[in-house]
């Protein structure tokens, strides 16, 4: 990290996704530098123009709109452009797309830098963390995707609903997809040191109101939660961009966090060649190390499916 003259994070793409997420970052007081890229230059004027009026009432932070030469001593490259979905199509249907919009980027990118941080936000974020990192071969281990953190949290919130605890107090991983084959790690699930399930029960014998954990329903309810949301306002953004402002506050900030981002597995789960979301400690290196917890029969095999169709999508589209 530039601690001498301060950090510097680049948006690439200032549609609703790049934008939600330069919000988050002005307002976080943890960024010094914040570059604004856009294919539409205007567009990018524009926001970077109205987020300065704001930045009277926040700590100091340049915002600038820019070029690729920005990237140059960049700490962390967020990429948000591309296509979003609609509402018949599954983030995979992006794929093709998308993927050649992120190896164009990247290869500009490698012009300034090969020692951002790189974090793909774009749909689809597991397939498109992949192809980053191969098509320039850029170091795979500082080139990760957003993932499943935003689904954690939304697994978090469902929770915090129904249990009647923060979700700051509830530790619950989506893992593998981001999207329809993700898991939810039930087994690895706990509130208060307490496995889910066993804390379930106590909650049970004083709050004889509940029946017990609608398992089935919150995680359908999280993995439908963007189609649900695309379908009545045609995107989303607030979510991912606090999801990766929590992505970014742990790389700037050294945290060693715990978050389910997307990186390229090495073998872990019994699963290689594919980018995913597990449990994974991240630093300002990026990935500090991918951690191998003990899941269910159950859940194993559904991430080990979940890679599979990772990996269907990768061979088909060139790298
Ligand atoms: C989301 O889950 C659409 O991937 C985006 O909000």
């Amino acid at each position: 990290m530039r601690k001498d003259i301060g950090n510097k994070v680049v948006v690439i793409g200032a549609g609703f996704v790049g934008t939600a997420t330069a919000f988050t970052l002005v307002e976080s007081g943890m960024v010094d530098d914040l570059i604004l890229i856009d294919l539409n230059k205007k567009k990018a004027e524009g926001e970077v123009m109205d987020l300065n009026h704001g930045i009277s009432f926040l700590s100091p932070i340049n915002i600038k709109a820019g070029d690729y030469s920005d990237c140059a001593n960049a700490d962390i490259i967020i990429i948000s452009a591309g296509v979003g979905i609609d509402s018949d199509e599954t983030r995979l249907d992006l794929a093709n797309k998308n993927s050649k919009i992120i190896k164009g980027i990247m290869k500009s990118i490698v012009e300034y830098t090969r020692t951002a941080i790189i974090l793909v936000a774009t749909n689809p974020p597991d397939i498109l963390t992949y192809i980053a990192a191969k098509s320039v071969g850029y170091d795979e281990t500082k080139v990760i995707g957003s993932g499943t953190v935003l689904d954690s949290s939304r697994f978090k919130y469902l929770l915090s609903k129904h249990c009647g605890i923060n979700p700051r107090s509830i530790h619950a991983y989506i893992l593998g997809e981001h999207g329809d084959s993700e898991v939810a790690a039930w087994s690895i699930t706990n509130i208060a040191g307490t496995r889910v399930d066993h804390l379930c029960e106590m909650c049970q014998t004083y709050k004889t109101d509940c029946t017990g954990l609608p398992k089935d329903e919150i995680f359908g309810d999280v993995k439908n939660a963007a189609y649900e949301i695309i379908s009545r306002k045609g995107e989303t953004s607030y979510g991912i961009a606090f999801a990766l402002r929590r992505i970014v506050e742990a790389i700037l900030k050294n945290e060693n966090a715990v978050l389910t981002i997307s990186s390229q597995l090495k073998g872990e789960y019994g699963i290689k060649d594919v980018s995913l979301s597990v449990p994974t400690v991240v630093n300002r290196n990026g990935v500090g190390k991918i951690l191998e917890l003990p899941l269910d029969e159950d859940e194993l095999k559904f991430l080990q499916e979940s890679s599979e169709k990772l990996k269907e999508v990768i061979n088909k589209v060139s790298i």
